[in-house]
């Protein structure tokens, strides 16, 4: 579904992705962790298209089609979905109106029949009862006073609405308390664990792991996948860090 290769990228003229490679098929679940600053944030952001990501080097295929090719409109209607580590604010803006826009220009995108006021509101419920949301934080202005656990249970909302093919999601347990923790893992799962879906979850932690069990484990450090595995050592940088697993030096590459 998404194959990338050897890419480098600059932010303001300074490399931070040097020569990363990472290959998703549907059906699979990937997770990246990695240190601070490593570059996990800028490969979900290179990927989405945020303007000054600038990619200098190597390709990324997304269902056959060059992505670097698109806007980042064109990417989210091609089915590419993108949770943040600091879900913005938009005062003014109430959820089910950027919703609904979203949803119903995606749609236009690809050709399809948008959805009417009646059907969206029904899609609308479903997914925020999925995630435990209530409708009134829907009709509030987008993450406006939001707690950090409320916004990314907002964000999980609307993949469920939008109900993209392939989702990277930038450390969405970060701010969960325990119970939502849960919560967002089931509906992480219920959305995405899909045979024609993949999920990229960036996490520093086991914790959304346990209940998201990821196919594949990779560390990104020094803006490469520097190693990959199984389950299993996600479980083993937890235990031993890093360093230790990994070798200092590459650690601080
Ligand atoms: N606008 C910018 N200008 C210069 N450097 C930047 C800019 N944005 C990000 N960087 C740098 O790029 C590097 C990678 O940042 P990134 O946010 O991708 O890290 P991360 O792996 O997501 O870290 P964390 O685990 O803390 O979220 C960091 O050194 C950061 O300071
Ligand atoms: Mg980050």
């Amino acid at each position: 579904m998404l194959t990338i290769e050897n890419l480098t990228n600059e932010i303001d003229g300074k490399a931070i992705l040097k020569g990363l490679s990472l290959s998703i098929n549907a059906g699979e679940i990937h997770a990246i962790m990695g240190p601070n600053g490593a570059g996990k944030s800028t490969l979900a952001y290179t990927l989405g298209g945020r303007p000054n990501y600038e990619v200098t080097g190597g390709t990324a295929s997304f269902d056959g089609v060059n992505l670097f090719s698109l806007d980042p409109h064109e990417r989210a209607a091609a089915g590419l979905f993108l949770g943040f580590q600091y879900p913005v604010e938009i005062p003014g803006v109430s959820n089910l109106q950027f919703l609904r826009e979203s949803l119903n220009s995606q749609k236009r995108a690809r050709g399809e029949k948008e959805l009417n006021g009646g059907e969206f509101i029904r899609l609308a419920k479903e997914k925020a009862a999925l995630l435990g949301l209530d409708m009134d934080m829907l009709k509030r202005p987008v993450n406006v006073g939001f707690s950090g656990g409320e916004k990314k249970r907002a964000e999980m909302v609307q993949m469920g609405i939008l109900d993209p093919k392939l989702a990277i999601l930038d450390e969405t347990d970060s701010g969960l308390d325990i119970d939502a923790l849960k919560v967002v893992g089931a509906g992480i799962n219920a959305i995405m664990r899909k045979p024609d879906k993949a999920v990229l979850l960036i996490t520093h932690y086991q914790r959304l792991l346990d209940y998201v069990k990821p196919d594949f484990v990779h560390v990104l450090a020094g803006g490469r996948i520097v190693k990959s595995g199984g389950p299993e050592l996600a479980l083993d940088l937890e235990r031993e860090g890093y360093a230790e697993v990994l070798g200092a030096e590459v650690v601080t590459a």
